[in-house]
């Protein structure tokens, strides 16, 4: 990037919670934590015009955290300045879910918030804009989004489920009291969402000499296929029920791991997790926004490709496809 640009779009009618990420999120891209502590950016913020006054004040503020990196802040309510040359779109806003509400009843809002915001996108980011969908239900709000955007390649549109990625990352650095940073390659398969498959098969963990193998480790096949998994599964709604709002900062850093590695690439013999489009890689369906284990490379991502797959991994696999598909046909019923 010669001027990284950032978009943070946000709309819809409750919008404490896609706030939230939105006001964690600026002042990390703004530190260099997402790009890197050598990329200048400059933040585009769009939110609706009842905020407008809102929004002004968190540029104000960072103007007045004086971020060496920032090189300027567009503030707007306009959705055509704000997708105006950026290089990366992050999209934290759509209609929430709340405590007891299921994502399903959020698509119909989100499909029109997203139908919308791909056309701005296509007319007006930059060539080779990447986008980042964190609002629910990400997978499929990415799908619409790539639907309406034809001319963005689906390469450039993702969703994030580096936040799950993390949150296994934790439960097994916990279990094992080890360091966070010495645990790697988990995968999470799926959707973003309960039926998502925390995957423990080729995880590894730092030894004094090599890596060894969590399975080996843990040495509980039951807590690793039960309790670990569905802590996993279940860590979005623990935190909306502990907080009485959805994840915010573990949300927004997770998005910053997910651009960062996107853009400049994952560490030697390591891979993460990003909703992309499935090429049928894994006997997922084609067409779906499915997240798998990538490496990135020169701006680029590839499914790590050849891993194997138990019995018990293919079913749960198949089980997150399936939501998929039935997410993809009720979010095209609500097109109509
Ligand atoms: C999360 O994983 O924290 C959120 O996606 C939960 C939610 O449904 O808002």
């Amino acid at each position: 990037f010669a001027c990284g640009s950032l978009l943070s779009l946000r709309l819809g009618k409750n919008q404490e919670e896609p706030r939230q990420i939105g006001y964690a999120l600026v002042p990390m891209i703004a530190r260099g934590v997402m790009l890197g502590p050598d990329q200048p950016v400059r933040l585009h913020l769009l939110d609706i015009p009842p905020a407008a006054e809102a929004l002004n004040g968190v540029k104000m503020e960072l103007i007045d955290a004086a971020f060496p990196l920032l090189k300027g802040v567009v503030a707007t309510i306009d959705v055509i300045e704000a997708c105006t040359g950026v290089n990366i779109a992050v999209m934290v806003g759509g209609y929430p879910r709340k405590e007891g509400m299921e994502r399903k009843d959020v698509m119909s809002k989100n499909v029109s918030i997203y139908k919308s915001q791909a056309a701005a996108l296509e007319q007006h980011a930059a060539a080779g804009c990447k986008v980042l969908v964190v609002a629910n239900p990400a997978n499929t709000n990415a799908l619409i989004l790539k639907e309406f955007a034809p001319s963005i390649p689906e390469k450039n549109i993702t969703c994030l489920t580096r936040l799950d990625h993390n949150r296994a990352l934790g439960q097994i650095s916990e279990r094992l009291n080890v360091q966070v940073s010495d645990v790697k390659n988990v995968i999470i398969w799926g959707n973003h969402s309960s039926t998502q498959y925390p995957d423990v098969s080729h995880a590894t963990v730092k030894a004094q000499h090599g890596e060894k193998h969590v399975r080996e480790l843990v040495a509980d096949d039951e807590w690793l296929r039960g309790e670990f998994i569905a802590t996993v599964q279940q860590r979005g709604a623990a935190i909306i029920k502990a907080r009485k709002l959805s994840s915010a900062l573990s949300a927004a850093s997770s998005a910053c791991d997910h651009i960062r590695d996107w853009v400049l690439g994952t560490p030697e013999a390591t891979w993460v997790s990003m909703g992309v489009y499935s090429d049928g890689s894994y006997n997922v369906p084609a067409g779906l926004i499915y997240s798998f284990p990538v490496t990135c490379r020169d701006g680029e991502w590839s499914i790590v490709q050849g891993l194997s797959i138990d019995e018990f991994s293919r079913k749960k696999l198949d089980a997150t496809a399936e939501e998929l598909t039935e997410e993809k046909a009720l979010a095209y019923s609500c097109l109509s």
